[in-house]
C-alpha cells in the first residue's frame, strides 16, 4: 500500500478513537485530508483536518473549538511511530509528519528486491476495455489523431501494470462517409493504373480533392446566411453600444456591457466563419482546373452520401471498391502504429457492426425508447435539447447506432467493468447521450467513461495547419521530430564528449527514441482536457519538462552504473549494506522514488497520464540535485557508496518503468 493510503488509514483510526470525546461526522472524509508537502520544512506529509474539525466539533464541545487543541488530540491518538518521527503541530493547527529515515531505508531495501518497484497489484482487478485511437481510415491522419492514440496507449499500459485486466480495441472508422468520398473520387477522377501502382498517396489525393469540393459547396451555401447574420450582429452591437452609453445606473451599465461583450464575440465568430468560407471559395475559384471541377460536380456532397448509402446497402461495385481500398488504408495507419510502437488486442472497426444495426433500432423501438419522428427514428432523452437519431429518413444508420451496437457487443463478448472512450472533447454530447441510453436499457453496471481531450494547437495558438491549409500529416511530423531530435542529441559538440564514440546506428536509435518520445511526452504532459501548443523545438529540448530530459537522466544513471563496474542486478545484492542517509538530497530522491505507486494510482483515478509525467519530472529533478551534491564513484566510504549506488540503480529503474508506461523508449547513453 502506498504511503498516503497507509497514513490515511492510521489517521482514520485516530479519528475513530476521538469519537469517544464526542467527535462526530464523516471520519473517512477528514482522514483523506493528507497531502504531500512541497517544502521539507513542513515535513513530508501534512494533515489538514484539524481546522474544519474544530469548526464542526467546537459547536458541541467548547474545548475543541481551538484547532490547535484538536490537532494535539489527533497527534495523541495517532499511531505512526513505525513510519514517522513524532508528529508536530504547526501554525493554526496543521500536523506535520516527517518520515523516519529508518523507514525510508527499509523501503529502499525492499524496493531493490522488487521488480515492480513496490507497486502493488490491484485487488480485485477490474476488467477495463480501452477504446482508443479509432481514426477514420481513408482520410489522411493528422496530429490531432495522435492524442487519442498516445493517451489511450499510456492508460492501457499503466492500468495493465497496476494489475487490471486491460483490453484494447481500435474502433476504426472504416465504414463511414470517408469511403463514400474516395469511392466518388475514384469513379470520377481516379486513374485505375495509378491507384493500383501507388494506392495510398493516390487515394489520399482523391480524398483531398473531393473533400475540397464538398467544403467549397458548404462554404458557398453558408456564406450568404453568414453575411445576413453578420449584418444583424453588427447592428445589434451598435445598438448595445448606444445603450451602454445611455444608462448611468452602474448596475444597468454592467448588464449592458455584458450583453455588448457577448454580441461582440458573436460578431467576431461570424467574422472568422466568413473569413474561412471566403478562403475556401477562393482556393477553388482561383484554380482554373478546380473551378471547372466544382462547376461540373455541383451536387458533390449529395452524391458522396449516395455512394456511402449504396455501400451500406451492399451495392456490388462499391463493396468491391471498399474491399480493394480498405487494406491499403489499414497498411497506412499500421505503418504509423509500428513507428509509434503501439498495438491493440482488437481492431473491430465500424464495419464489423454493420449487420447488427437494424437489430439495435428494433430493440430500442420494442422497449419504447425509440420512435419515428419526421421520418427518422429517434431516442428522446431527458435533459437533452436534441434527440439521438439512430436511423435517418433514407434508412441510413448513424455513428450513434454503431456505438450502441458496439456497446452491446462488448458487454456480451468481454463483460468489462469499465469502458474508456478516449475521444476528442468535441464528441462529449454524443457520449453523454450514449451513456444515458445505456442506463435506460439497464446497462448501468458497467462504468462508462468518456476520457475526453482537447485540441492540438499550432505555435500561433490556432488549430494546427500547414501553409496550404490542410492539417499536418502525421508521418511527416514523426520524421521531422526524429530529425530535430538528431540535431539536438547528436550535435557534434555533444558527440565528441561521448566515449567510446557512437556509431551511426546508435545515433539513429537515440534520435528515434528521443524524437518519438518527445511527441508522446509533450502530449501526455498536459492534462488531457486542455488544448496544447505543438512546438517541436521545445519538445526535443534537453532542459525542462521534456522526454529528452527524462531519457537523459536515465542515461546518466546507466553511465554511473557502468563506471562503477556495477549493474542493476549487482546492486540488488548490496541491499543489506545500506544503512542511513548522509545528505538531504539522498533522502529527497528516496522519497520521490517511493512515490511511484501514488503517481500511478493518480493516473487511474482521473484517467490522466500527466500525473505520471509530473512524477517523472519531479524525480528527474531530485536526481539532478542528488547528482550535483553526492559523489557516487568517489564516495567517502563503502556504506555511503552502497546507498548512493542503490539510489542510482533504483532511479534508473523507476524512470525506465515510468517512461515505458508512457510508451517511451530509453537508451543506455545519450
Ligand atoms: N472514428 C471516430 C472519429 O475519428 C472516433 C471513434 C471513437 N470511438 C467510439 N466508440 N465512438 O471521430
Amino acid at each position: 500500500m502506498h504511503l498516503p493510503d497507509l497514513l490515511r488509514l492510521r489517521l482514520a483510526d485516530a479519528l475513530s478513537e476521538l469519537t469517544k470525546f464526542g467527535l462526530t461526522g464523516d471520519v473517512g472524509a477528514y482522514a483523506s485530508m493528507i497531502r504531500a508537502t512541497n517544502d521539507p520544512k513542513f515535513g513530508d506529509y501534512q494533515v489538514n483536518c484539524a481546522m474544519p474539525l474544530a469548526k464542526q466539533w467546537g459547536t458541541t464541545n467548547a474545548e475543541f473549538s481551538n484547532p490547535r487543541k484538536v490537532a494535539a488530540a489527533i497527534v495523541d491518538a495517532l499511531q505512526v511511530g513505525d513510519l514517522c518521527e513524532p508528529a508536530e503541530v504547526a501554525g493554526p493547527g496543521f500536523i506535520n509528519l516527517r518520515l523516519k529515515d529508518s523507514y525510508l531505508v527499509d523501503q529502499l531495501r525492499a524496493m531493490l528486491g522488487d521488480p515492480r518497484c513496490l507497486v502493488s497489484k490491484a485487488n480485485p482487478a477490474r476488467r477495463i476495455l480501452v477504446d482508443f485511437s479509432s481514426p477514420n481510415v481513408a482520410k489522411p491522419m493528422h496530429v490531432g489523431h495522435i492524442r487519442s492514440t498516445v493517451i489511450g496507449d499510456a492508460l492501457a499500459r499503466t492500468l495493465r501494470f497496476l494489475g487490471h485486466e486491460t483490453i484494447t480495441d481500435n474502433h476504426l472508422g472504416d465504414w463511414g462517409t470517408q469511403f463514400g468520398i474516395i469511392i466518388y473520387g475514384y469513379k470520377h477522377f481516379g486513374d485505375p493504373d495509378l491507384v493500383a501502382k501507388n494506392p495510398v498517396p493516390e487515394l489520399s489525393k482523391l480524398y483531398r480533392l473531393v473533400n475540397q469540393l464538398i467544403e467549397y459547396r458548404k462554404a458557398k451555401r453558408s456564406i450568404e446566411t453568414a453575411q445576413t447574420d453578420r449584418c444583424a450582429a453588427e447592428s445589434e452591437v451598435e445598438r448595445l453600444q448606444a445603450e451602454s452609453i445611455a444608462t448611468s445606473d452602474p448596475k444597468e451599465q454592467k448588464k449592458a456591457k455584458k450583453r455588448l461583450a457577448s454580441a461582440q464575440s458573436k460578431l467576431k465568430s461570424l467574422d472568422s466563419k466568413l473569413r474561412s468560407a471566403t478562403k475556401k471559395i477562393a482556393a477553388v475559384e482561383n484554380d482554373a482546373d478546380l473551378r471547372v471541377k466544382a462547376q461540373q460536380h455541383a451536387d458533390v456532397d449529395h452524391a458522396v452520401l449516395q455512394e456511402t448509402v449504396k455501400l451500406h446497402q451492399g451495392d456490388e461495385q462499391n463493396l468491391r471498391l471498399w474491399e480493394e481500398f480498405l487494406p491499403h488504408c489499414k497498411d497506412e495507419i499500421n505503418r504509423i502504429y509500428d513507428a509509434l510502437d503501439i498495438g491493440f488486442d482488437h481492431t473491430l472497426g465500424e464495419s464489423f457492426y454493420h449487420s447488427m444495426l437494424s437489430e439495435v433500432v428494433e430493440d430500442l423501438k420494442k422497449r419504447g425508447l425509440a420512435r419515428d419522428s419526421e421520418g427518422a427514428v429517434c431516442v428522446f432523452l431527458e435533459g437533452f435539447d436534441a434527440p439521438m437519431i439512430i436511423q435517418k429518413k433514407d434508412g441510413a444508420f448513424l455513428y450513434a447506432t454503431t456505438d450502441l451496437a458496439t456497446l452491446a457487443y462488448r458487454l456480451e463478448e468481454f463483460a468489462p467493468d469499465e469502458i474508456l472512450y478516449v475521444v476528442d472533447t468535441r464528441q462529449s454530447e454524443h457520449f453523454e447521450k450514449l451513456f444515458a441510453v445505456a442506463e435506460q436499457i439497464g446497462r448501468d453496471k458497467v462504468k462508462l467513461v468518456h476520457v475526453n481531450f482537447g485540441t492540438v494547437l499550432g505555435e500561433d495558438g490556432r488549430p494546427m495547419k500547414t501553409r496550404s491549409g490542410t492539417l499536418i500529416g502525421l508521418e511527416g511530423l514523426l520524421s521531422d521530430a526524429i530529425d530535430r531530435a538528431r540535431q539536438v542529441v547528436c550535435d557534434p559538440e555533444r558527440l565528441s564528449r561521448i566515449d567510446p564514440p557512437m556509431d551511426r546506428e546508435e545515433q539513429r536509435r537515440v534520435a528515434e527514441a528521443v524524437g518519438l518520445g518527445a511527441i508522446k511526452y509533450a502530449d501526455l504532459s498536459h492534462h488531457r482536457t486542455s488544448d496544447y501548443r505543438f512546438s517541436l523545438d521545445k519538445m526535443v529540448s534537453l532542459d525542462g519538462n521534456t522526454s529528452a530530459y527524462i531519457q537523459y537522466s536515465y542515461a546518466r544513471t546507466q553511465g554511473i552504473l557502468r563506471k562503477a563496474g556495477s549493474s542493476e542486478t549487482a546492486v540488488t545484492e548490496i541491499a543489506e549494506s545500506i544503512d542511513r542517509f548522509h545528505h538531504p538530497a539522498e533522502r529527497a530522491l528516496a522519497i520521490s522514488l517511493l512515490r511511484l505507486e501514488e503517481a500511478l494510482k493518480a493516473v487511474h483515478q482521473d484517467y490522466a497520464p500527466n500525473a505520471l509525467v509530473d512524477y517523472l519530472y519531479e524525480t528527474a529533478k531530485a536526481y539532478a540535485v542528488f547528482n550535483d551534491n553526492c559523489h557516487v564513484l568517489k564516495a567517502d566510504n563503502d556504506a555511503i557508496a552502497s546507498l548512493r549506488l542503490a539510489l542510482v540503480a533504483l532511479c534508473g529503474r523507476v524512470l525506465r518503468l515510468g517512461l515505458d508506461l508512457l510508451g517511451i523508449h530509453v537508451v543506455a547513453r545519450m
